[in-house]
């Protein structure tokens, strides 16, 4: 069964390139992002571990915890860190890759792609990414299949807005970044809206009439 949003996810223990983990242990009361692989030493797979090593200070400034997965065991994963190191200049794997070479945790978190299998025909896993709050509950899921690498400067502008969101009554339009406007939620009345902010907000005209699309600046920003 795939995990829908709102979903507590499911709390595992498993061995990783930084030792045994228990899940729930690890976040404890933090953002965090689960990401899978289909397999190591496979190109894409390379690039996208060189690009979060890099962008690890990016994820500890948003107070997230980073983990990733793929279905092998450590000693494979640990011989493939020389290679994601030495293939992105800077970066360094400073987070655990999660060994699951008997497939259960893929199960357990539904990222099985039937089109990836292995040598022996079993399915591999796609490329997941979990986003879950300090509730332990799923945030945001995107699933790409394994020929196609994510992009993970969109990956922390999502946290951003679902950091965002989570506090303050808005939405984020598309597009979006840190510091452009945002959007008042519909369910928020105008009177409630401008109890809510101070720096007020603008009501769009639209051919229609309605009043239903507007903008405030970034409500946590000076
Ligand atoms: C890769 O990471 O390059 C990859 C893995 C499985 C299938 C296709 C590409």
């Amino acid at each position: 069964m795939a995990l829908k949003l709102g979903d507590t996810v499911p709390d595992f223990t498993a061995n990783s390139t930084e030792g045994p983990i228990e899940f729930y242990k690890y976040i404890e009361g933090s953002w965090a992002i689960l990401f899978s692989h289909p397999n190591d030493f496979t190109p894409v797979c390379t690039t996208e571990l060189g690009a979060v090593g890099n962008f690890l200070p990016e994820f500890e400034k948003r107070g997230v915890k980073v983990i990733a997965l793929s279905c092998n065991d450590v000693e494979s994963h640990k011989g493939w860190i020389g290679d994601i190191e030495s293939y992105t200049p800077g970066s360094k794997v400073g987070f655990p890759i999660v060994a699951d070479p008997t497939r259960e945790l893929a199960v357990k978190y539904g990222m099985l792609d039937p089109d990836e299998i292995d040598s022996k025909g079993i399915p591999l896993t796609a490329r997941a990414v979990f986003i879950i709050g300090p509730d332990r509950k799923l945030k945001l899921s995107i699933l790409y299949p394994a020929t196609t690498g994510r992009n993970f400067h969109e990956v922390l502008r999502v946290i951003d807005s679902l950091q965002l969101t989570a506090n303050f009554s808005v939405a984020t339009p598309v597009n979006w970044n840190l510091g452009d406007k945002c959007m008042v939620i519909p369910s928020l009345s105008n009177e409630a809206a401008t109890l809510k902010f101070p720096k007020g907000f603008e009501t769009v005209e639209v051919p229609s009439g309605r009043s239903y699309i507007r903008l405030t600046p970034q409500p946590n920003l000076d």
